[in-house]
């Protein structure tokens, strides 16, 4: 069956415990190669990267593969079927990153199916590391990316019709709703569903390669119902997506502005480098979020996974609920539910 939104949900009641897996890779020196994704929709990207590593091809091409797939889901959770901004229009960010330091990001573009592949271009051909909005549209025009509809998916356009229903149409935060153990659908940050259980409208991967070489993607078309222009973590280097080839890589998933307060994936890498293990680091980093406000942090998601030059996993998140997805040799992806600072 191929994986929906709802089902991902379902999907993480067969996960493995972590405690179990944990100590599976602990006994490893080398495990590569080996990919990560965030989610339990990581097996759709996972299952794209997957066929590049096994090969022997390169961690940078893995995960670009991997958002690729992610990205064409249309029942998935990011790309052009994800949920729309407050005016209606779908807007997607993405960075990139390989074993070089080489990074492209995208933000704010509508109507481009890729945006990855838009990032990766921008990293490969320009000196430049990061495009917004119209100009990055263009640019990826320019190089050959179909202009697509911006008709919003069916499940996008009925969440919208409701999300309307509900909305206060203005530019504040909406503390009722930001401090609702309920969650629902506010004008800022409709990052839970109903059941009470968080969104999640970000997809990042993160490979290390047969030759020892890492890299990662972040994709995502946002928090749904933002404000126009709002831009979250997820094409900002160091917040949604770091990569150092010396120590390994880190994603994140949830709600960007928290991420970016910290330079989330900056920080998880830089604990790997002064020694903590991928598990470790991602915990460190989440506290590092929760603890100015710990109060605030009851009302929000974000979970972060990293690897290690050695192929060991970890990841940790904020509030329970976070899962993620590795593959390594034979081919089929695990799905893991992280540990969380609240239970
Ligand atoms: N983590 C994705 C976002 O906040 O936009």
């Amino acid at each position: 069956m191929k994986p929906t939104r709802r089902s991902f949900l379902r999907l993480s009641a067969l996960a493995l415990p972590f405690t179990q897996f944990n100590r599976a890779f602990a006994s490893k020196a080398v495990n590569k190669p080996i990919v990560v994704s965030t989610w339990d929709s990581g097996q759709i990207a996972n299952g794209a990267a997957w066929p590049v590593l096994e090969k022997g091809g390169k961690a940078i091409d893995a995960v670009e593969q991997a958002a690729i797939a992610i990205e064409n889901d249309i029942n998935c959770c990011v790309g052009l079927g994800g949920n729309p901004d407050r005016d209606g229009y779908v807007t997607l960010d993405a960075s990139i990153m390989d074993e070089k330091a080489n990074c492209g990001s995208v933000a704010f573009m509508e109507k481009i199916k890729h945006p990855i592949s838009v990032a990766r271009k921008l990293m490969e051909t320009t000196p430049h590391v990061f495009l917004a909005g119209v100009g990055a549209q263009q640019f990826a025009i320019a190089n050959g990316f179909p202009l697509e509809s911006g008709k919003l998916s069916p499940d996008a356009e009925k969440a919208y019709k409701e999300w309307l229903v509900k909305a206060e149409y203005k530019p504040v935060i909406n503390v009722e709703h930001q401090q609702s153990k309920k969650g629902g659908h506010g004008p800022f940050a409709p990052n839970r569903f109903e059941d009470g259980s968080f969104n999640h409208d970000t997809m990042g991967t993160i490979a290390l390669d047969a030759n020892g070489d890492v890299s990662g993607m972040c994709t995502t078309s946002g928090m749904g119902f933002k404000m126009r222009g709002r831009v979250g973590d997820t094409p900002i280097i160091g917040a949604g997506l770091f990569v150092d080839n010396e120590v390994g890589a880190a994603t994140s998933s949830g709600q960007g502005e928290e991420v970016i307060r910290v330079c989330g994936t900056h920080l998880v890498v830089e604990f790997m480098r002064n020694g903590l293990s991928p598990y470790e680091a991602c915990k460190k980093a989440v506290e590092r979020i929760v603890k100015p406000n710990p109060e605030r942090a009851k009302s929000f998601q974000v979970g972060f996974i990293a690897i290690n030059k050695q192929g060991e996993v970890g990841a940790y998140s904020v509030q329970k609920g976070f899962n993620y997805t590795v593959t390594e040799q034979g081919g089929k992806g695990k799905v893991i539910n992280a540990e969380s600072h609240f239970a």
